[in-house]
């Protein structure tokens, strides 16, 4: 008997026009283009412009246009999970937003937060419904505005980031498509080297948190640069044991674009040559939630229905993951 699999039938990305390059970096920090791209593959990002803009308006414009490709209106979709570390506010919750400015009405709809991690953990947790036969379409939302917490003043940080939202279609599927096995691990020692340290309950905002710079990410580079590197090789490694996959059965790894160095680290460890490997960090940095979503969306035209995807991401927590999705669909035969 062949088990209902949560197929991903559609994919669509946003990212916003301003274009910041590693030019106008160098004019903002201490930094130079050839230091930002040796040491992360990143040579542009994109950050969204306009009061009163949040990851809710890029989320949405990226479920707007997965809408319109898919011909799906908002009445048949069951569910809608999002998965953002820059929600637009503390509450609602940012999926509550989406649905609205897309006209979902009358579903669940909640956030996921697990940093960069969370696109794999969203997927993981919405295809459940689907396997359970309670829900037939969910969407899935990765979308952050990582400028709205970047300090442009710390060279460490502001170099890597990026806004950007992407958004799947989850379908049922029966013939042995889809989200076929998914890893989700954390490890809270993650906290002293990857956060936003005021801003939440444990210090909410005050003046001194301000003067002090705590609304804005800190990371201790080298530390999560380790656990990074370990963690999603791993767990990649681990996927494709269980499943029996050798790197030669995978057409394609997605991985989460934080470093093109722990990338490449991680496909070798697959036995994966880079030229199966999704890469867009050079043009978007690291969107957190989004980067897998907007790669996904990027390499669409190269999917062939059948092909083997391996999904790692790696982030705040720590949280890491892995998804093996087997590609529902050839983009030209849709
Ligand atoms: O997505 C969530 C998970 N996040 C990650 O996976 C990111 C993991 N970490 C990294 O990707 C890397 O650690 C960074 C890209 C953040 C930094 O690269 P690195 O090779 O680890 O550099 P480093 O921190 O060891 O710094 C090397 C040198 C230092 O100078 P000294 O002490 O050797 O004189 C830094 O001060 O580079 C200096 N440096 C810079 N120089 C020019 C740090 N930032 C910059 C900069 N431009 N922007």
């Amino acid at each position: 008997m062949t088990h209902v699999k949560a197929a991903i039938t559609g994919v669509f990305g946003y990212v916003p026009d301003y274009v910041l390059t590693n030019a106008e970096l160098e004019k903002m920090v201490d930094t130079n283009d050839e230091w930002i791209i040796s040491r992360t593959g990143i040579k542009e990002r994109r950050i969204l412009k306009g009061e009163g803009k949040g990851s809710s308006h890029m989320g949405a414009e990226a479920v707007k246009g997965l809408l319109e490709k898919t011909n799906t209106s908002p009445e048949e979709i069951d569910l809608l999970v999002c998965a953002t570390t820059t929600p637009d506010f503390i509450f609602p919750c940012t999926a509550n937003l989406i649905c609205d400015m897309v006209g979902i009405r009358n579903i669940g709809s909640f956030d996921i937060q697990a940093a960069c991690s969370g696109f794999v953990y969203a997927l993981t947790l919405a295809s459940q419904f689907i396997e359970t036969g309670k829900y037939k379409k969910i969407i899935v939302v990765g979308a952050d505005k990582m400028s709205a917490i970047t300090d442009y003043t710390d060279r460490t940080t502001c170099i890597l980031f990026g806004d950007g939202a992407g958004a799947v279609l989850l379908e049922a599927n029966n013939e042995g498509y889809g989200l076929l096995d998914s890893i989700i691990r954390s490890d809270g020692v993650g906290l002293p080297h990857l956060n936003q340290k005021a801003g939440g309950s444990r210090y909410p905002p005050t003046h001194e948190t301000i003067d002090q710079r705590q609304h804005y990410v800190y990371q201790d580079g080298q530390q999560v640069f380790k656990f990074a590197v370990k963690k999603m090789a791993d767990c990649s490694a681990e996927i494709m044991e269980k499943n029996g996959l050798s790197g030669d059965d995978v057409a394609w790894l997605v991985p989460h674009q934080a470093n093109k160095r722990i990338i490449e680290a991680t496909a070798n460890r697959m036995g994966v040559g880079m030229d199966k490997v999704m890469l867009n960090i050079q043009k978007y940095g690291n969107t957190t939630a989004a980067t897998i979503p907007l790669c996904l969306w990027d390499y669409e035209s190269q999917l062939k229905k059948g092909d083997n995807l391996v999904l790692a991401a790696f982030g705040g927590g720590f949280t890491w993951g892995t998804a093996y999705v087997k590609w529902a669909y050839s983009a030209d035969n849709e």
